[in-house]
């Protein structure tokens, strides 16, 4: 694993702070509109994740379920020098083939102009210590086929492709 850039620190968002909240709602629609299918529009998966984004954030605002427990969700921050510069978003969920509890990444992206330092992966590493922390035994998460650098940063940091999936639409 790639470890954390020494001068990137990840935390837990604080919710009562504005830039913080802005940042998320922000990143939200960044990382939905790298590489969609053709069968969705741009402005449809936009109002949904600002939909997930306002539900997130109002369920962050409670208190967290107790560490060392399986169950949790969590929005991390990274910041550096006093700049806000990227966030994942993740949560356990049941996995369909195990039936086992798994952290799944949410979401996760850095803010333009500082990629390519090592945020994504120190969040990455981050979240994983979160899901270890927690006892999960695996990280899951879906990506558009078309985002190849998230695609490659999720291939260097340890994920195997399981699945493909496919619709029609009707
Ligand atoms: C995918 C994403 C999170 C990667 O974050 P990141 O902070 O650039 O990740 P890292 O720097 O840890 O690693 C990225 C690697 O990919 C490449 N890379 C990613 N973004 C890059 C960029 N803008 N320019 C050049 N290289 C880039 C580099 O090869 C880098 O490798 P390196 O560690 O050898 O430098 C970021 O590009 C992003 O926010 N994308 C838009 C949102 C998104 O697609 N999220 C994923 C949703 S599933």
């Amino acid at each position: 694993m790639v470890p954390p850039a020494a001068e990137v620190t990840i935390r837990p968002l604080r919710i009562e702070n504005e830039a913080e909240r802005a940042l998320v709602l922000a990143l939200f629609e960044r990382s939905t509109s790298v590489g969609f299918p053709a069968w969705f529009t741009l402005q449809e998966l936009i109002a949904r994740q600002r939909e997930s984004a306002a539900a997130l954030l109002e369920r962050q605002a409670l208190p967290e379920p107790p560490s060392k427990t399986p169950m949790g969700e969590v929005v991390l921050i990274a910041e550096t020098a006093g700049a806000l510069i990227g966030f994942v978003w993740v949560r356990t969920a049941v996995d369909h083939f195990t039936q086992q509890p798994v952290g799944h990444v949410e979401d996760l992206a850095t803010v333009p102009g500082h990629e390519g330092k090592g945020v994504g992966s120190a969040l990455l590493a981050a979240t994983e210590a979160w899901a270890r922390d927690r006892g999960l035994s695996a990280l899951t998460l879906h990506v558009w086929p078309a985002n190849t650098r998230a695609r490659a940063l999720y291939a260097r940091q340890g994920f195997g492709e399981e699945m493909i999936r496919m619709r029609k639409t009707l």
